[in-house]
């Protein structure tokens, strides 16, 4: 029978939960909505650019393969920025203006935590004292409250700088606060990998069912990697086939659906004290004899983590680390069963606190749980190191007290069963594994009575903050007599919790729904059916249409081939956001205009497949065929990086049949945009359209956070040499468009074009438009027709 991997093809569920972004350069942005109507509007504009499972998991694979090829080199022309969104319970309710959970089931469950969110859950998960909400730099209930979570991933920090600008400005035009940016990057070097106590960090993770390929010889695992268990995708997307232990599935809200929730914590790491505790720690050992001759700091902190600094696990190298050894560094394939006093990996050390695998007892009599029984606690870390690692000679970046931790972000179904319980009820309970306690009386087999087995020492503390009681590790060895000895240790925190944040990461159709205030599923992927409809009513690919919106701000019109000034009307596609309508505007002079069509979804035109929104449309001058083919280039931002793309639109019988003539490049190609960050639209300057076997256009380009335009001049012919004909100037100096910040877009008025020497234009900027006239002749000069006008002046487009 054929796998089903069908979740590898999800549009539906973003991208990270399941398929990692994977990047080096990280950037979570902790948002907050200052209105819930210009907040959609934001939202409307961010989630095309949102990444869905599919395209990470195909651009993974692609990129493994050529790694492959190219026997291990990262292949630097692949590269990728991902955003993925998600909202804390506050957000979701300002932006459907409903209470996403009206009612909770009994009980203290994942939802309850949810509601609540990571600060009043504090307390019950060892967040206080200096870990308190009230240290927190974002997320602690009290200053500025969290609303959504925009994590962008990018390849290079160039390119990742390049995302969050874009985003920043995007929030700012909709009043939507950045209330904190953590940025976060791969530890490079030998550190690559590594978290910065220095552990290679992200080995293990749970296998998905229906995303992760079985191996042929043990289907309950991923094959290639031995040891990573398949768990039920409902562990981790809500509403999907779970573990009978767990949370039951249809008990999930309708809108959680397709969806994850998602906890960040911003964990500080305190790396010289954390180490020079250790040497501590090895002293007391040695003076107490409980350790062999050749234990170093390593191996004291390897049995800490339970693996070595390279990865290799403490039970199959348990003398010293393997560092040039690829396989032990990913090495999965262990449990404890044959360890159940923790002697060779401590039952304390963080890997058994946080995923004890098979070799869980219920007490020390007691067989082992088999490893899937705790299927339902099992978490997808996608966690990234910040600050700069230590660097023990520095006095500036990598000094001892320049901040540096963990980015931890993990994604599960239920945040109380998850998260949560491995925090509270494993790494920071004493006495897990539970029932070891023999109070005074020593067990058979060990030279003294066996205490709880304590903390994890890599994240907590000995010394209960609340009570100020102190609970000792339990550090387990041999005496020469082969009796178990118990040796106290008391280890101190040396990570902080410094933020936290409880999110929700909805599916693709939740968030177009909550782009129009609703917290239900709305439209979605359409087929590529390969046609626009133009002039003719209907769905597309037999797909539901999109909920209505208004069309503006605007992002660009393009004029319909053979209906341009027929009947005394012209038609358009008038694109925004994700979606593009048809339009009609009636020469004369009241310029009537009309919606042809209502909405569809961009990713109906097979052109435009992939592309979130689009920016811009250049025709290409000397390909312009009413009666047959044009061809145009698109110029569009999807994953925050402008690129562009050659695409042509046949007409026929009133059918249009758009195709990708070429598929996306960087605006690098175009020699006259040296320098632009992004082409937001393009002006043809009236009386230079192929004169001399050239074009002129004004450019305007956004770069380096404000508006500008130039002049540039595109031959005929099949390289369409461009060439900048003029430096910059600023919007300021362009008489007619004085007040405005920026330009979305030009619409030529139909039947004012080159009319006694002079071409007139709407001008769409925001929720407003403007008309200005251009004079044929040496300076252009231009003029105010009329002033800014709200675009519901526009019945087509409200
Ligand atoms: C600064 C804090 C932390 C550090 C330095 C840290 C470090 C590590 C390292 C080095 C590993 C071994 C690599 C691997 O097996 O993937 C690991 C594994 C793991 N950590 Fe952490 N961690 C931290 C916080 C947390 C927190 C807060 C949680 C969850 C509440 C957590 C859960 C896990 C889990 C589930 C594993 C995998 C265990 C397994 O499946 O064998 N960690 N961590």
């Amino acid at each position: 029978m054929a796998t089903d991997l069908s979740l590898r093809e999800s549009e539906e569920i973003q991208g990270d939960i399941l398929a990692g972004f994977k990047k080096d350069n990280v950037s979570i942005l902790f948002l907050k909505f200052e209105d819930a109507a210009r907040a959609r509007d934001w939202l409307r504009k961010l989630t095309p650019q949102i990444s869905t499972t599919r395209e990470v998991a195909t651009f993974n694979e692609a990129f493994s393969e050529a790694k492959a090829a190219s026997g291990g080199d990262d292949p630097k022309s692949l590269t990728a920025t991902w955003l993925g969104i998600s909202f804390t319970y506050e957000g979701l309710l300002m932006l459907s203006g409903s209470d996403p959970l009206p009612t909770l089931p009994q009980g203290d469950t994942g939802l309850k935590a949810f509601k609540e969110g990571a600060a009043r859950r504090a307390g019950g998960l060892g967040d206080t004292g200096d870990n308190s909400p009230e240290n927190w730099l974002f997320g602690n209930g009290r200053t500025q409250s969290v609303h959504a979570v925009l994590k962008i991933s990018a390849d290079t920090e160039k390119d990742l700088q390049a995302a969050v600008e874009a985003q920043r400005i995007a929030a700012a035009e909709c009043r939507v606060v950045i209330v904190y940016q953590q940025n976060a990057k791969t530890l490079l070097g030998s550190r690559r990998g590594k978290e910065h106590f220095g552990f290679k960090d992200g080995i293990s993770e749970p296998g998905v069912k229906g995303f992760d390929r079985p191996s042929p010889s043990d289907p309950e695992q991923v094959d290639g990697h031995p040891g990573t268990r398949i768990i039920p995708a409902g562990e981790f997307i809500c509403g999907l086939e779970n573990d009978q232990f767990s949370f039951p599935k249809d008990q999930y809200p309708a809108w959680t659906h397709n969806g994850s929730f998602q906890v960040v914590r911003r964990l500080a790491q305190d790396v010289p004290g954390w180490w020079s505790q250790v040497a501590v720690k090895l002293g007391e050992l040695r003076t107490a004899k409980a350790v062999p001759d050749h234990a170093t700091t390593e191996w004291l902190a390897a049995r800490m983590v339970g693996r070595w600094r390279s990865g290799a696990p403490v039970c199959h190298f348990p003398d010293r680390d393997v560092p040039n050894n690829p396989t032990a560094a990913k090495d999965n394939a262990f449990d404890f069963a044959d360890d159940p006093e923790g002697l060779v990996t401590p039952l304390w050390s963080h890997l058994r606190k946080t995923e004890p695998r098979a070799g869980l007892q219920e007490s020390p009599d007691k067989p082992p749980f088999p490893a899937k029984d705790l299927n339902g606690r099992r978490i997808i870390r996608r966690g990234t190191p910040y600050g700069e690692p230590f660097d023990p000679a520095s006095e500036g970046p990598g000094g001892p007290d320049d901040p540096r931790g963990l980015l931890f972000v993990c994604y599960q179904a239920d945040l109380k069963r998850q998260f949560e319980f491995i925090q509270a009820s494993w790494m920071d309970r004493a006495n897990f594994p539970p029932n070891r306690n023999s109070q005074d009386t020593t067990p058979p087999g060990h030279a003294n009575p066996r205490p709880v087995p304590g903390r994890d020492p890599v994240t907590q503390n000995c010394t209960d903050p609340d009570t100020g009681e102190v609970t000792p590790v339990d550090y387990e060895s041999r005496d020469t007599g082969g009796l178990i000895r118990h040796t106290p240790l008391n280890f101190a925190q040396f990570v902080q919790t410094t933020g936290s944040v409880y999110a929700f990461m909805p599916s693709l159709s939740i968030l177009r729904g909550l782009c129009e205030g609703r917290l239900a599923p709305v439209g979605g992927q359409t087929g590529q059916s390969g046609t626009q409809t133009g002039g003719q009513t209907g769905q597309i690919g037999g797909q539901p249409r999109p909920q209505p919106v208004k069309a503006y701000p605007c992002d660009e019109f393009v004029s319909v081939p053979d209906q341009y000034r027929r009947a005394g009307q012209s038609q358009y596609w008038a694109f925004h956001g994700d979606r593009c309508r048809l339009i009609s505007i009636a020469d004369g002079t009241a310029h009537t205009d009309r919606r042809v069509e209502d909405d569809t979804w961009l990713t109906s035109w097979t052109c435009l497949r992939d592309v979130g929104r689009v920016d811009c449309v250049l025709p290409v001058p000397d390909q312009q065929d009413p009666a047959g083919k044009s061809v145009y280039w698109v110029f569009h931002s999807t994953a925050g990086r402008q690129q562009y793309r050659l695409v042509s639109i046949t007409c026929g019988g009133g059918r249009y049949t758009t195709a990708l003539e070429r598929s996306d490049r960087d605006l690098t190609y175009w020699g006259s945009l040296s320098g632009v960050g992004q082409v937001d639209c393009w002006l043809p300057v009236p009386d230079q359209q192929r004169v001399g076997g050239k074009s002129w256009y004004w450019c305007f380009h956004t770069t380096g956070g404000r508006q500008q335009y130039r002049l540039i001049s595109i031959a005929d012919g099949t390289a369409h040499t461009d060439v900048r004909e003029r430096t910059d100037r600023e919007l300021s100096q362009w008489g007619s468009l004085n007040g405005l910040n920026r330009v979305d877009c030009f619409l030529p008025v139909p039947d004012c074009q080159r009319v006694g020497g002079s071409s007139e234009y709407w001008v769409f900027s925001g929720q407003n438009y403007r008309r200005i006239s251009i004079a044929d002749g040496s300076g252009h000069p231009d003029r105010l027709v009329s002033g800014d006008r709200s675009c519901d002046a526009w019945a087509s487009l409200s």
